[in-house]
């Protein structure tokens, strides 16, 4: 039997002290123990990229990380804490200018996804925004509003607005 682990991070903001079993999926801690449920699971095996969130500023599938492989101190931002930044705003404006969300599910990973990309690469050309949300599946829009509105975005950005790290914008699996 597992012995639970104390662990430290600071999500959307907010210092979290949880005592956990190790195995216990980040996505389930997120959703069940903290109740922040913005965080969607799709597959639940590190294929569709529902689960999206920054990991110390890497967008990361939380369904496929244990609570114990993350460090205290570590820093996780949801959809819920994107919608608090000014990228956040400018990429929830911009999906919704250009029809880019239908059902939904794919839409908090997806705009997690776009973040880590514009405070990474502020003018980014199309065939890097498909490269960088290729780990994000969407069944309804057929991906092409989507990038539109990630281009949008792009047009709006302002620099300098990231305090965050990213080492890669492609998704660790
Ligand atoms: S739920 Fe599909 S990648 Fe995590
Ligand atoms: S909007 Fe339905 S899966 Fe993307």
């Amino acid at each position: 039997m597992s012995t639970k682990v104390t662990r430290t991070w600071t999500v959307n903001g907010e210092k979290k002290v949880v005592e956990v079993l190790p195995l216990r999926r980040l996505l389930d801690v997120l959703r069940e123990d903290f109740g922040i449920k913005g965080t969607k699971e799709g597959c639940g095996e590190g294929e569709c990229g529902a689960c999206t969130i920054l990991l110390d500023g890497q967008p990361v599938c939380s369904c496929l990380i244990g609570a114990g492989q993350i460090l205290d101190g570590s820093e996780i931002m949801t959809v819920e804490g994107l919608e608090k930044t000014e990228g956040g705003r400018i990429l929830q404006e911009a999906y919704m200018e250009k029809g880019a969300a239908q059902c939904g599910i794919c839409i908090p990973g997806m705009l997690i996804s776009s973040y880590a990309l514009l405070n990474s690469v502020s003018d980014p050309d199309e065939a890097l925004i498909r490269k960088s949300h290729a780990g994000n599946l969407c069944r309804c829009t057929g991906y092409e509003k989507i990038v539109e509105a990630i281009q949008l975005a792009a047009e709006r950005w302002p620099t300098g607005i990231s305090n965050i790290k990213h080492r890669t914008l492609i998704r660790h699996r």
